[in-house]
């Protein structure tokens, strides 16, 4: 008797669930459908999202969320995109920071329009403004551009780029070839780049390897994002900022030929983890650095630079 009774329970909550997923999909899918345009902004899917890395930077509060509040406030500072998560957060940005290859599920309605999809658990209902260009993350080092070579993840503890940029970059602009590109037109030869864009001034002209205040640090310090460019390193926030700084003297440049095979070891892409401990064991090398698409990760020059292919 206890063996059916058991079994009669089993099959009536079962049943149950049954009942509530199949009532669940048909009030989603009946009540709530995502809201295709809107003034300027198109619809143009479901992207995951991680609290460990936002996919849009800024989070927008708003009391009572509806895809059209969120998109007006994204579209007051002329974002480029715009996305709501959760059924009530709202996020607008310039790029798509991180590229997460788990499956999004935007199945939530709004808080404030139960018609209206906003997005669901770590996915974001994302929307473009226009066709403003964005950028797909992940991040990585730019190592050359023009003349100007990657130089090291530092930790400045002076203001020793202490100048501007020829004409100001905005922040939510910033990437790579934003930044050197206008140190170089203010005549500077050393940039750096911090947060994931520029923080105060960043431009200077540094002449000497490792200037006094200034303490290299390992290249997963600086694996923010830029703001404009989510396919390059734009430095980080450990202990008030780390710089990704570039530098256009040739001494500071890594040397032909001293790269250093990591023992034939193939390295995956983003494996900067992989790639420091590979360096701190290779004999002789002080090295931290990562790199995406080559197979090489030490470099005896100055301790810091990373080869990438
Ligand atoms: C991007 O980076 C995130 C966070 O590190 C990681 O989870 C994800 O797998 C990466 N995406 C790709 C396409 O490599
Ligand atoms: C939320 O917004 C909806 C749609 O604009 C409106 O009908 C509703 O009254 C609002 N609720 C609150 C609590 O403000
Ligand atoms: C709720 O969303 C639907 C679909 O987008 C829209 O037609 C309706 O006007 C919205 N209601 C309010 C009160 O904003
Ligand atoms: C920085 O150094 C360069 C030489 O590399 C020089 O031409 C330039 O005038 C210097 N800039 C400033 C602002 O001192
Ligand atoms: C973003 O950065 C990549 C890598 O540096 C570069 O190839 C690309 O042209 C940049 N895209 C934009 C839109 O600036
Ligand atoms: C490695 O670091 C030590 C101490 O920081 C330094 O004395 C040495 O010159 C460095 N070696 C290389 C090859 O950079």
């Amino acid at each position: 008797m206890l063996f059916y009774r058991t079994v009669t329970v089993l099959a009536m909550t079962t049943l149950f669930l049954l009942l509530t997923a199949a009532a669940g999909t048909e009030f989603l899918s009946t009540l709530a459908s995502t809201l295709p345009t809107y003034k300027t902004w198109s619809s143009i899917g479901c992207q995951r999202d991680s609290i460990h890395g936002r996919v849009l930077k800024h989070l927008i509060t708003l009391s009572n969320t509806t895809v059209e509040a969120c998109l007006d406030a994204c579209l007051v500072d002329d974002y480029a995109l715009a996305g709501l998560e959760d059924g009530h957060e709202c996020y607008c940005g310039n790029a798509i920071l991180y590229d997460y290859p788990q499956p999004p599920t935007c199945t939530f309605p709004c808080a404030g329009n139960s018609s209206e999809l906003c997005g669901g658990p770590e996915s974001l209902t994302l929307y473009q403004n226009a066709d403003m260009p964005f950028t797909v993350g992940n991040a990585s080092l730019l190592s050359t551009y023009g003349l100007w070579g990657f130089w090291g993840c530092v930790e400045e503890s002076g203001r020793l780029l202490a100048n501007g940029p020829k004409v100001p970059i905005p922040t939510e602009e910033m990437s790579v070839e934003r930044c050197t590109d206008g140190c170089a037109a203010a005549s500077f030869h050393t940039a750096g780049l911090e947060r994931g864009q520029v923080w105060y001034d960043h431009c200077g002209n540094i002449t000497t390897p490792w200037p006094s205040g200034w303490e290299s640090t390992s290249l997963v310090e600086c694996n923010l994002p830029c703001l404009g460019n989510a396919t390059e390193f734009c430095g980080g926030t450990l202990d008030g900022g780390r710089f990704v700084a570039y530098s256009m003297l040739p001494e500071f440049a890594p040397a032909a030929g001293s790269h250093l095979s990591n023992g034939g070891t193939h390295l995956l892409p983003h494996d900067i983890e992989k790639c420091i401990s590979a360096c701190d064991t290779a004999p002789g090398y002080n090295v931290s650095a990562g790199l995406l698409s080559g197979d090489e990760c030490c470099n005896y020059y100055s301790a810091l630079y990373a080869v990438i292919d």
